[in-house]
C-alpha cells in the first residue's frame, strides 16, 4: 500500500528548475568571490576539466593516486592518456581516502594526487600538503600536484590552484564543468550548441517528465544522459551556462537550509540504523548513506521499494572502477550498502518527514 500523502510528491536526486528561483546576477564579480585570483574556464562536462589538466601538468604516461571510491567516468579518460591510477581505500565515516594509504602505495613516478570532496564533504587539502613532504622518500620535494574533484561540492572553496566542478550535479544546468586554474593557463575551446542529449536532459529537470522517465523510461533516459559524446574538451552551451548562473544566487539563499535538513535527515535515518557521512563543513551535494548493516544484501530492493513511493534514490557508486574486497575493503563496503536520497535546496522538513514515511514503511517489509 502507498499512503495518499506520498501519492502526490516526487523526490528525484537531480535538480529540478524552479523558474521563480532565477535570478539575473553579475557572474563575473559572484565568481570571483568564490575563487579569488583564479582564472575560471567553463567546460562541456567535469570531465573534459580533467582531460585539460590531464594534458597541462603533463600526466600522460604517469601514475596517480587517486581514491577507488569514485566514478567509473574516470576510467576510459585514464586509458586514453596511458595514466596508470594507484588506487587508495576510504574511510567509512568520510567516504575520503585514508591518508595512510597514501604513505604506503606513493612511488618516484608518482605526479599526482586527485582528491575528492566526495558528496559535498571537504577534503582536508590543507593537512595534505603538510604531511606530504614526510611521505616522500630520497630527498625527493612535494613537486606532487593535488587536483581537488569538486565535482559533488559548489561551495566548497578549492585549496589548491586546479579543481574541477561538475555542474549540473548541484544545479539544473544539463551539463556542464567549471575548471578552476592557474591564471598562466592558455586555454581556447571549441563551442558547443545545444543538442538532442541536452533537450532530453532539460526535461529531465521538470518533475512531470523526470517521472515519465523513471517510469516508463527503463533508465534510458539517465543512460544517454550518461553518455559522454565528445572526444576532446569543449565548452558550454549558452542555455546551459545561462541555467547555472541565473540559479547560482538562489542555490547560495537557500544552502543554509539545505545544510540544516540534511542534518535532521541524518539524524532521523541513523534512528533507523542508517549509518551516515560526517556533516562538518559538508554541502550535502545528496543525502548519502549506508543502509543497515544486517540489510546489506538489501540496497537494491530497497532502492527498488522506494520508486513505488516515488522516492527515487540513487546508487553512487555502487560499480566503482576498483571492487576487490581484499584490497578495498571499505570501498567494497560502502559501494555495496550506499543510497543517495533527494536533497533539493528548496525542499522542506515536511517534504524530509515524507520521504522518511516511506524509508520506513519499505524497510518494514524485511
Ligand atoms: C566525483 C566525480 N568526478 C567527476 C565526475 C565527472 O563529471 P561530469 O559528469 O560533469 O563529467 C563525476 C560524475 O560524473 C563525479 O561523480
Amino acid at each position: 500500500m502507498v499512503p495518499s500523502q506520498s501519492k502526490t510528491s516526487m523526490f528525484f536526486v537531480h535538480p529540478q528548475i524552479k523558474l521563480n528561483n532565477f535570478k539575473k546576477i553579475n557572474l563575473a564579480q559572484k565568481l570571483e568571490s568564490y575563487f579569488p585570483s583564479k582564472q575560471l574556464i567553463f567546460t562541456d562536462m567535469g570531465r573534459s576539466a580533467f582531460k585539460i589538466i590531464i594534458g597541462k601538468l603533463n600526466l600522460q604516461n604517469s601514475e596517480i593516486m587517486m581514491p577507488a571510491y569514485i566514478c567509473d567516468i574516470f576510467q576510459p579518460i585514464l586509458e586514453k592518456y596511458n595514466i596508470k591510477p594507484i588506487f587508495l581505500d576510504i574511510d567509512l565515516k568520510t567516504f575520503h581516502i585514508k591518508r595512510e594509504e597514501i604513505f604506503r602505495k606513493i612511488t618516484p613516478r608518482t605526479k599526482a594526487i586527485l582528491v575528492c570532496h566526495t558528496y559535498g564533504l571537504p577534503f582536508d587539502v590543507d593537512g595534505l600538503r603538510s604531511d606530504l613532504p614526510s611521505y616522500l622518500s630520497g630527498g625527493r620535494t612535494s613537486d606532487i600536484a593535488i587536483i581537488e574533484d569538486c565535482a559533488h561540492a559548489f561551495g566548497v572553496k578549492p585549496k589548491s590552484d586546479i579543481a574541477f566542478f561538475s555542474l549540473y550535479k548541484q544545479f539544473p544546468a544539463l551539463r556542464g564543468g567549471l575548471l578552476v586554474c592557474p591564471k598562466d593557463w592558455q586555454i581556447s575551446l571549441p563551442k558547443t550548441n545545444f543538442n538532442f542529449r541536452d533537450f532530453i536532459s532539460l526535461l529531465n529537470c521538470l518533475p512531470f517528465f523526470a517521472f515519465i522517465f523513471k517510469k516508463f523510461g527503463n533508465d534510458i533516459a539517465p543512460k544517454m544522459l550518461r553518455k559522454e559524446k565528445l572526444p576532446e574538451p569543449a565548452g558550454l552551451n549558452k542555455l546551459s551556462l545561462a541555467l547555472f548562473y541565473y540559479s547560482l544566487e538562489d542555490f547560495e539563499k537557500s544552502m543554509q537550509n539545505r545544510i540544516k535538513l540534511a542534518k535532521f535527515f541524518q539524524q532521523e535515518l541513523q534512528n533507523l540504523g542508517f549509518e551516515v557521512q560526517e556533516h562538518e563543513n559538508n554541502v550535502f551535494c545528496y543525502l548519502s548513506a549506508l543502509v543497515p548493516k544486517n540489510l546489506e544484501n538489501k540496497r537494491d530492493e530497497i532502492v527498488a521499494g522506494l520508486r513505488r513511493y516515488r522516492v527515487f534514490c540513487t546508487r553512487i557508486w555502487h560499480t566503482p572502477i576498483v571492487l576487490s574486497r581484499e584490497e578495498f575493503p571499505n570501498t567494497f563496503e560502502v559501494a555495496k550498502r550506499i543510497i543517495n536520497f533527494p536533497l533539493q535546496n528548496y525542499y522542506a522538513e515536511k517534504d524530509i518527514r515524507t520521504m522518511l514515511e516511506s524509508i520506513k514503511n519499505v524497510l518494514c517489509e524485511f
